[in-house]
């Protein structure tokens, strides 16, 4: 048997770091990252044959467990008819009618292979359609690695401990402002210095990327507001939240909470695509038909709408019930309470926050967390001490305190019961570096 670290080596010494995303080489944890031989509903298994309840979920994708056997053999029935066609299939369009029916400011949907391909794609088509260039975006919400939007942008960078990155010009962050999350009034003062430059407002649906930071009630209200009376289109970034946090994402809880307001532009990602490469936009028509082929602004993929990740987006989605959105809520709730019971028990000063069933928990920090300072202050070593005797006792966090915690439908008693049992060590793990 080939070990972890046997296998992290070799990785290393052909790919930079030996990973192909950077938070998953545990630079910010230390220790060997476990490579994954497969992944069946809660559990995962690494290259060892140890198993582990998962609560990373591929970031966000597994909604509902990994490998969900419908959601598999749809793809395997559409592998046997061929990989990519590079032309257009119906399953596209049923995904586009399955997101349109769940978010009603949405009439129309470009789909795209990633997250980052979305929300630059959704900048590009503001600006097109303002024939304006600034963008405002918010501290320690991450869109993605597309150059403008590589400023003060959460998890990965911070995790790395890195300002932003090397590679992009200055030019290109120019006309991007970084405002504090949760903040109205800076935010008001930008509009009332820059407004009619302002093309749009990039946001985070609800921040996870920073741990998970909560608008405050109207916050998200009030950028709608702003960009309405300035000319500026609102993007709403759904790529973690959407189809998550509720049916129709964190945008939908704050409906259901009274706060309603229509962004111009969604972008989507994780969930939608059901684990394969998949990311969407989607807005109201008259500003989606700017995009190419019938408006000026270019955008394209070879394997954009690929026939397998449009497949499994649209059975995730169609398995993606009211009734999975419930036993996610109140699974959340459980898991949260006994993280709670263990933290308090072994004296440690936290804070624990959610999203609906999407949560984070900050240590070391006992106001609560509104913005990416705030964040930044937590006692980034505790969570490595916690994290460690987590995963000794078979529990994979993620391997960075700025990151969020992903249930899935799948996770049920027999997970809940290791958790429940690893948490006294870790939490005493934390306390013990907190003092
Ligand atoms: C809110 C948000 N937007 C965009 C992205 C980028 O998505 P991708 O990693 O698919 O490029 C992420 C990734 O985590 C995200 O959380």
């Amino acid at each position: 048997m080939t070990s972890n670290a046997e296998l992290f080596s070799a990785a290393q010494a052909v790919i930079p770091g030996g990973v192909d995303s950077p938070v998953r080489a545990y630079g910010s944890v230390g220790g060997v990252p476990r490579f994954i031989e497969r992944a069946q509903g809660p559990w995962i298994w690494d290259a060892e044959g140890t198993r582990y309840v998962d609560l990373v979920c591929t970031w966000g994708p597994a909604l509902l467990g990994h490998a969900h056997p419908e959601v598999v053999s749809a793809v395997q029935e559409a592998a046997s008819k061929g990989l990519s066609f590079g032309a257009p299939t119906r399953t596209e369009t049923e995904l586009a009618d399955a997101i349109i029916e769940r978010m009603t400011p949405v009439e129309k949907v470009r789909f795209v292979s990633t997250g980052t391909e979305a929300t630059m794609t959704a900048v590009r088509l503001a600006r097109g359609a303002t024939g304006r260039d600034v963008i405002i975006k918010f501290a320690g919400n991450y869109h993605g690695h597309s150059d403008a939007l590589l400023a003060a942008a959460g998890s990965g960078v911070a995790t790395a401990g890195l300002p932003g990155s090397a590679g992009v010009p200055a030019a290109s962050t120019a006309d991007t402002i970084v405002v504090d999350y949760n903040d109205v009034t800076a935010l008001e003062e930008v509009f009332s210095e820059r407004g009619d430059q302002i093309a749009a407002v990039i946001v985070e649906s609800c921040p996870a990327n920073m741990g998970v930071v909560p608008p405050e009630p109207g916050f998200n209200a009030a950028i709608r507001r702003l960009t309405k009376e300035h000319g500026t289109l609102m993007i709403t970034d759904e790529v973690l939240t959407g189809f998550r946090c509720s049916a129709s994402g964190f945008w939908g809880l704050q409906q259901r909470s009274g706060e309603d307001f229509a962004p111009d532009i969604f972008t989507f990602g994780k969930v939608v695509g059901g684990g394969m490469p998949l990311a969407a936009l989607g807005g109201r028509a008259e500003i989606m038909d700017l995009l190419a082929p019938t408006g000026p602004v270019y955008q394209a993929g070879t394997l954009s709408g690929n026939p397998l990740a449009t497949v499994a987006g649209v059975k995730t989605l169609h398995l993606a019930d009211a009734g999975v959105y419930q036993r996610l809520d109140s699974r959340s709730e459980q898991w949260r309470g006994e993280l709670a019971s263990a933290l308090d028990a072994a004296g440690v000063s936290y804070r624990l926050q959610n999203a609906g069933n999407l949560f984070s928990v900050f240590l070391g920090v006992e106001e609560p967390v509104r913005n990416y300072d705030d964040s930044k202050a937590q006692t980034a070593e505790a969570y490595t001490a916690f994290f460690h005797a987590m995963l000794e006792a078979g529990i994979n966090l993620p391997p960075s305190c700025f990151e969020a915690w992903f249930l899935s439908d799948a996770h049920d008693d027999e997970t809940f019961e290791v958790f429940r049992k690893a948490l006294p060590k870790a939490a005493e793990a934390a306390a013990k570096i907190i003092g």
